[in-house]
């Protein structure tokens, strides 16, 4: 009997293998009467770029593709039938195609044509979708017909349009889905013999983010807003550079009325052969309003790439691809208009046309990266001089120089003592490694120079071998990234990336948030991004066990924070073994008393696990109220988990 019953506990135990409880206490001491380094507000936050489809087809919106036919396959993402052709001096100079419906040559015949959207038009039941379009008819008396049509053509919803003037004008309506699809497709009919012209046709969600036409997918957006993030990197990231100096992001193109903005096709378009989207294209209709108004909507400082007059070195190795550094200067007058346009007085020009485009007060731009990923010596002497003019004009403003897209070796290094030389304000370093590496350099900024310009991690995520956002890499990160927290003197911010990626129109991954046409999932990695960025404390705590910082010992990686401002300590502590860890945290300097605490974990048995659109919370943090009585806490801390506690005061 009693062999039967040890038989049965030690089975029990190998089959509770990863909750195996480690003999060893972590007695760990925090300093909570002394403060350390402040911990700025930009620490945490998010990087956009218009890769994966995160703009068009994504965070835009907008749900008709080419929709002003100058894409360089005029007709590409329509189907047309009848009598249609494309002519070129419509309204818009920058847009000039439209198309021209005319008479079928016969009652019975259709003349029109049909949307595929981004991978199709996504619609929900009972929503309402905003047409519009710029039309004119010759006569003053032309009509259209607007029909959502499902994937076997049948109509379910539909709305007539008169075109009542000869001259171009904008015209729209709101259509009710009658029911969800995720890949309908907007199809539009003649219905007068007059010919009509069309330019400019769109279709939005009326519930975009804000409500705002030209808006934003508000689901996305949200999940931008709930991760709290204290800085915004946008527009790239690569396509900042271009493929080409044609290419390249150029900020003008993407303000001013939404018609007359310049085309760009999007360098991720052919950047892998196997991942190749001819249709990929950015039609700006996000462009840097937007996204300066999207940085103060979710309260995050906006931080603008510039390019630097390097189209993408990876693609690029002749010099005579790069702008030559005697010809920078309207380069350089583009980054010094763009603080105008951000923060000018409503007198000045660009100043005048944030106002005009709805917002007179200023953006409050305080900082500015050079260059995405640039190495070697082009680079340090085209970032001198823009340094130079900026700095003459706004000596305030903060610079951001890069390091490479390494975060190690000759170039890396190279790039570092030029951006010291310079005196940078900022230095970008970019990483995606595997977990081993995000473990091993936890420690990474401990050695960092504390006398030279303040690091900024522009890109990175762990990448584990199958490129998954699965909790292995989650938990990698959030170990790593108490690196960043304990090291807050060197490291001013850091943004995940990429952000956005489509599920069907994907470039790259991992990534932080996916999507198809009608849902969004925040993967694992979103969860750990979200619980640093709801708890970014005003200092760093000492956290110590024997002295020495918990970066890997025994598996154990650990940071803490005071805020000032909640009066809250916050404890971050991420377990990476497989067995479950008793911590045991005394608060130098507290009072004992009785206190209450959240602790909110992560965690999964399963390191391959991740969030997907049919099971979007396979892995999401638990929140459990506990007390804290002294100044103690004991804790035990899961296999592979992350674990925040903020104990108030
Ligand atoms: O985040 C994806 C790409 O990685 C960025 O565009 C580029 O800066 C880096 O190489």
């Amino acid at each position: 009997m009693i062999k039967r019953k040890l038989l049965a506990v030690s089975l029990f135990a190998l089959s509770m293998g990863t909750q195996l409880l480690s003999a060893q206490t972590h007695n760990i001491s925090v300093d909570v009467k002394k403060p350390g380094s402040p911990i700025q507000k930009t620490m945490y936050g998010i990087f956009f770029e218009d890769i994966n489809y995160g703009a068009d087809g994504g965070l835009y919106a907008e749900m008709v593709k080419n929709r002003s036919f100058d894409f360089p396959q005029s007709l590409l993402g329509w189907t047309t039938f009848g009598n249609v052709e494309v002519l070129k001096d419509g309204p818009f100079a920058n847009n000039p195609n439209y198309v021209r419906l005319s008479y079928p040559g016969h009652d019975a015949k259709q003349t029109g044509l049909d949307n595929e959207g981004f991978f199709g038009v996504g619609v929900k039941q009972n929503a309402e979708y905003r047409f519009s379009v710029w039309a004119r008819s010759a006569d003053g008396a032309g009509s259209i017909r607007i029909e959502l049509i499902d994937p076997e053509s049948n109509v379910f919803a539909s709305q007539k349009l008169a075109i009542d003037s000869k001259e171009w004008k904008k015209y729209q309506l709101v259509v009710k889905s009658s029911k969800t699809e995720a890949k309908a497709r907007l199809r539009i009919f003649l219905t007068s013999k007059n010919a009509v012209d069309m330019d400019h046709v769109s279709l939005f969600p009326v519930d975009s983010w804000k409500g705002r036409e030209n808006g934003l997918r508000k689901d996305l957006a949200q999940a931008l807003y709930d991760l709290h993030p204290g800085i915004f990197r946008f527009p790239g990231g690569c396509i900042v550079e271009g493929t080409d100096l044609n290419t390249r992001y150029q900020w003008k193109n993407s303000v001013g009325p939404v018609e007359n903005r310049k085309l760009n096709e999007d360098r991720w378009q052919y950047t892998f052969s196997n991942r190749f989207f001819p249709d990929y294209f950015q039609t700006y209709g996000m462009g840097f309003f937007e996204l300066f108004q999207l940085s103060e909507d979710i309260g995050a400082e906006p931080l603008p790439v510039i390019s630097c007059g390097l189209s993408c070195q990876f693609q690029n190795w002749d010099s005579k691809a790069h702008v030559a550094v005697n010809e920078l200067q309207p380069y350089i007058q583009d980054a010094l208009d763009l603080i105008e346009f951000a923060n000018g007085d409503v007198t000045t020009k660009w100043g005048k046309l944030r106002a005009d485009m709805g917002h007179p007060a200023p953006f409050n731009l305080k900082m500015m990266a050079v260059g995405n990923e640039q190495w070697g010596t082009l680079y340090p002497e085209r970032v001198e001089p823009f340094i130079k003019a900026i700095r003459a004009k706004y000596p305030d403003f903060k610079i951001i120089g890069t390091s490479g897209p390494s975060p190690d070796g000759k170039d890396f290094d190279f790039g570092w003592s030029e951006m010291k030389r310079l005196k940078a304000d900022l230095v970008d370093e970019h990483y995606y490694k595997d977990p081993q590496w995000f473990l091993a350099n936890a420690n990474r900024y401990d050695k960092y120079d504390r006398k030279g310009p303040k690091v900024f991690a522009g890109e990175y995520a762990c990448h584990p071998k199958n490129r998954k956002n699965n909790f292995e890499a989650a938990l990698c990160e959030a170990a790593f990234m108490t690196g960043f927290e304990r090291n807050a003197d060197v490291v001013y911010q850091c943004t995940y990336a990429p952000l956005f990626s489509h599920i069907q129109g994907w470039q790259w991954k991992p990534d932080l948030i996916w999507f198809d046409n009608l849902r969004s999932v925040r993967s694992v990695n979103y969860y750990v991004q979200q619980l640093y960025g709801q708890n970014v404390g005003t200092n760093v705590l000492t956290t110590v066990e024997n002295k020495l910082p918990l970066e890997g010992l025994d598996g154990i990686y650990a940071s803490s924070a005071l805020d000032k401002n909640k009066n809250e300590i916050i404890l971050k502590i991420a377990n990476t073994s497989d067995v479950v860890k008793k911590a045991s945290y005394t608060f130098n300097g507290l009072k004992a008393s009785e206190r209450k605490a959240t602790q909110t974990v992560l965690k999964s048995d399963n390191p391959d696990l991740e969030n997907t659109l049919d099971n979007p919370t396979a892995v999401v943090p638990t929140v459990k109220e506990i007390a804290v009585s002294g100044n103690k806490l004991d804790v035990e801390l899961a296999p592979k988990s992350f674990s925040v506690y903020v104990i108030k005061l």
